[in-house]
């Protein structure tokens, strides 16, 4: 081998034992920038590959780069065993109170009405419903004309609908224009069963209270078939009923009025606080109103394609943050989208 190059074994004998004597990181960035670095022994011997005959080049430059390596590793140990042993001496040196306690990390949670929402798609999915989400923004037809609303009914007054600069587009104020999408997409011109339901937000124009939000959620429900009465309407929301709240809980229906359904009812449960004694929440009447449902009117069957001589449907409307605020004793509305962690961390 040519004298002037320098040989694998005395280097990496020279550097090892260098390394084993360093006991600062100081001194380790020396070592590391005296071997390893641009101006460096390793770097030295590379650039001198060229002056060897050209068969010893190639091995001596396969020694040179596993020396490389080898440095590189040591140097890392080194490093690591260097940190070790300064934090074991802070410890030793009480610097680090290894008696204090972590600091515990901030975990996000889910929101209440989300809450309630998985509650609804858990129950309602295990009883046959797919859930099929509607838009937000939508056509004043959908949300209004085809639901049967008649042209002069107050839900269409401007105090209650957000409106669009675009001429009859609209905010819903509802999940039921839902109703006739799903009819429309799913329903194959009026020839297929439908079991869904419809979560979403909803807007309303309104002035905000305790009891009253400009947007909430709303979870409707649809099933449509060929022999649906009103004592599967009945039955189904009993069940629902049950599993949401508690197994024997009583469910009565009161006449009511939608334009969308004929007939109409409200459903009330026991009220699962009190269980039906009466109590603040239920003021005293020892029933809560969970729900708004009836049988599909044919103008709105007609309206999604179906023929109403040959088809019927039952249709219903929740309010997931009512039904959040009569579980938890929620007295205001409007805790659910002020974004207050002191309400959120709650849940
Ligand atoms: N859309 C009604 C509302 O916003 C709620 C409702 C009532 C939905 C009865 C229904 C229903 O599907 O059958 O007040």
């Amino acid at each position: 081998m040519a004298e002037n190059v320098q040989s694998i074994e005395g280097v990496q004998a020279e550097a090892l034992s260098a390394l084993d004597n360093i006991e600062s990181s100081e001194a380790l960035t020396t070592w590391r920038s005296q071997y390893l670095g641009n101006k460096g022994v390793i770097r030295g011997m590379l650039s001198k590959i060229g002056s060897l005959a050209k068969e010893e080049r190639g091995a001596y430059g396969q020694g040179v780069n596993a020396l490389k390596n080898k440095l590189t590793e040591s140097h890392d140990e080194k490093q690591t065993a260097l940190n070790n042993a300064a934090v074991e001496k802070d410890i030793a040196e009480g610097a680090i109170d290894v008696t204090l306690p972590g600091r515990a990390r901030r975990v996000g949670r889910l929101h209440p009405s989300t809450h309630t929402l998985r509650n609804f798609y858990d129950i309602w999915s295990d009883m046959g419903f797919q859930v099929y989400r509607s838009r937000d923004v939508e056509l004043d037809d959908y949300n209004f004309t085809k639901l049967n609303f008649p042209p002069d009914h107050p839900a269409r007054d401007m105090q209650d609908t957000f409106y669009t600069t675009e001429k009859d587009v609209i905010l819903r104020t509802h999940t039921s224009p839902g109703q006739i999408r799903a009819m429309e997409e799913l329903g194959g011109n009026g020839t297929k069963p439908i079991r869904v339901i419809l979560p979403g937000m909803c807007y309303r124009f309104e002035q905000i209270t305790p009891r009253s939000e400009a947007q909430f959620h709303q979870v409707e429900g649809l099933a449509i078939g060929r022999n649906i009465r009103m004592s599967d309407l009945k039955g189904t929301i009993a069940e629902f009923a049950k599993r949401m709240f508690k197994p024997d809980v009583q469910v009565r229906y009161r006449a009511s009025y939608f334009p969308f359904t004929e007939p109409s009812m409200e459903v009330d449960a026991e009220c699962f606080l009190c269980d039906g004694e009466g109590c603040r929440v239920c003021k005293y009447s020892g029933w809560l109103e969970i729900a708004g449902s009836g049988m599909v009117h044919p103008n709105v069957l007609r309206n999604g394609g179906y023929d109403p001589s040959e088809w019927s449907g039952f249709a219903f409307g929740m309010g997931p943050e009512r039904i959040t605020m009569l579980k938890h004793g929620i007295e205001d509305i409007r805790y659910f989208w002020s974004n207050d962690l002191r309400f959120l961390s709650q849940f």
